[in-house]
């Protein structure tokens, strides 16, 4: 565990069996948020952000009635200056594994960018012809966020609403089936660093009905 040592783990790892979510502070060190943080400001300089569709890859649609960001997909064997990144996902990946008997074997991130104006109406994260999204994983890169910017993750468990402030270097995790949620609408550019950890390499599972 080179990121966080085990205490740590165990603590964040019983909340989410516990409570099917949780929410980890300065999960990023500041060296990486600076390296993603400047990847994601360079990628959409350079246009290469799609707007975000709903459904798997065999179903997908855009309705901006639903939502509104904008994505782009990463690939660790292209996106090399992200190899940090990669290594925290990859302990969390093992992590769940190991304290939670999950067997995820892959992951898919993207990176998110919902303009001023956007959100995303209340869901879950798995698709009827494809269920392998285990654990969902969001980490928020908005500097200097303060109340009012809007954005905030609305978790719904049972009939409580949890609000999360989508503020820099934070970390959500949640069970990617059974918690719904949704994104209020922003009113300056949000940016995050969205994904699922998998129990099948992505594009495997619809296979599986
Ligand atoms: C999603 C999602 C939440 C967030 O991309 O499916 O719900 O806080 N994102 O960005
Ligand atoms: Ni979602």
């Amino acid at each position: 565990m080179n990121f966080h040592a085990e205490e740590k783990w165990i603590d964040w790892v019983d909340q989410l069996s516990l409570n099917d979510f949780v929410v980890i502070d300065d999960f990023l060190s500041e060296e990486i948020y600076q390296h993603i943080r400047s990847f994601f400001l360079s990628k959409l300089e350079e246009d290469k952000f799609d707007r975000a569709g709903i459904g798997s890859s065999l179903n997908n649609t855009l309705d901006t009635t639903i939502r509104g960001d904008f994505t782009y997909w990463l690939d660790k064997s292209r996106d090399k200056q992200l190899a940090d990144t990669f290594g925290i996902i990859e302990e969390t990946k093992d992590v769940l594994n190991r304290f939670c008997f999950l067997s995820l074997s892959g992951y898919e991130f993207h990176l998110a960018y919902y303009p001023a104006g956007t959100f995303y109406k209340r869901h879950v994260d798995q698709f009827r012809e494809r269920s392998n999204r285990m654990i969902s994983m969001i980490i928020y890169l908005n500097e200097g966020w303060k109340k009012g910017d809007g954005g905030e993750l609305k978790i719904l468990k049972e009939d409580e609403e949890i609000m999360v402030d989508p503020i820099a270097r934070r970390c959500v995790m949640f069970k990617s089936a059974d918690v719904p949620h949704e994104v209020m609408k922003t009113h300056v550019g949000r940016y995050s660093l969205t994904g699922w950890l998998l129990y099948q390499p992505s594009g495997v599972g619809y296979l599986l009905g």
